[in-house]
């Protein structure tokens, strides 16, 4: 069974259609890329699979339970969404670190909160999790720092730790990279290459055509709110079979 299931997926902002029968799955450890131009819907589809949007058609299922379906279209009140939003993790472009709060409390906030609720974990083992977390990132020396006292690059480690807090299904990355120059780039690259390689089941979207052929097990090319080519990172992406997709190729260059 998929962890992720996405069927016939439709989004409209008032007539404008954003996104047209958008289906996909995505099996546990996998890493699928999502590429296209701006505009064409990637940031729109993150959204509406965390909740932040509420598509017009279509069903989101995880681990073969229905998150939403159109057409069953049960109102859901606020904390029946945050429930389902915790299945996924979501990695910002500009990391959206809490400023009041340092590191190791951008990372163990959500936690805290879930435990008070549900009388779960120990602020100290959370703050445990949160420290190890930050470690994995290599960032265990900056841990009591706040965000404006760390690089775009720590910054976006710190919300990769953040969003991995809470054991998500699915760890969803819109264009983390676009904000960070070179250098950044590549240690934030770094952390989302080893994530992949400890099969994390993960959804990118990037403009790093390299790192999405390399890092993915499979790539999405969206175009205009449609998905127009998906498969294997190497054929879609080295040899595309639509035009639309060469295209869009021919504007980054082959490295
Ligand atoms: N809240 C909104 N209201 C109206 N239109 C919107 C809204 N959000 C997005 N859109 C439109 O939906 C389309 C898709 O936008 P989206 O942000 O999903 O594209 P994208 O693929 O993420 O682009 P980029 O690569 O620039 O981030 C665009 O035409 C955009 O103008
Ligand atoms: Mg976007």
């Amino acid at each position: 069974m998929p962890v992720l299931e996405v069927r016939n997926l439709e989004k409209h902002f008032g007539d404008t259609r954003v996104l047209n029968d958008i289906g996909f799955s995505l099996d546990k450890g996998q890493a699928l890329s999502i590429i296209g131009a701006s505009g064409s819907g990637k940031t729109t589809l993150l959204r509406c699979l965390n909740f932040l949007e509420r598509p017009d058609g279509g069903s989101i299922a995880v681990n073969g339970e229905t998150l939403f379906d159109a057409a069953d279209p049960a109102a859901l009140n606020e904390s029946e969404i945050r429930k389902k939003r915790l299945h996924f993790g979501l990695v910002f472009q500009n990391f959206n670190l809490f400023p009041q709060y340092t590191a190791l409390e951008n990372v163990t906030l959500a936690r805290e909160l879930l435990a008070k609720k549900s009388g779960g974990e120990s602020k100290e083992a959370i703050r445990e999790a949160g420290k190890e977390l930050l470690a994995q990132m290599g960032l265990a020396d900056r841990a009591a720092h706040y965000p404006h006292q760390l690089s775009g690059g720590q910054q976006q480690r710190v919300a990769i730790a953040r969003a991995l807090a809470l054991h998500p299904d699915i760890l969803c990355f819109d264009e983390p990279t676009s904000a960070l120059d070179p250098e950044l780039t590549g240690e934030v690259l770094r952390v989302i290459r080893n994530l992949a390689e400890k099969k994390t089941t993960m959804i990118i979207v990037t403009h790093e055509m390299a790192f999405a052929r390399d890092v993915a097990d499979r790539v999405i090319f969206m175009d205009g709110g449609l998905i127009v080519e998906q498969g294997d990172p190497r054929e879609v992406i080295d040899n595309p079979k639509e035009e639309r997709t060469r295209r869009f190729l021919a504007n980054y260059a082959r490295n």
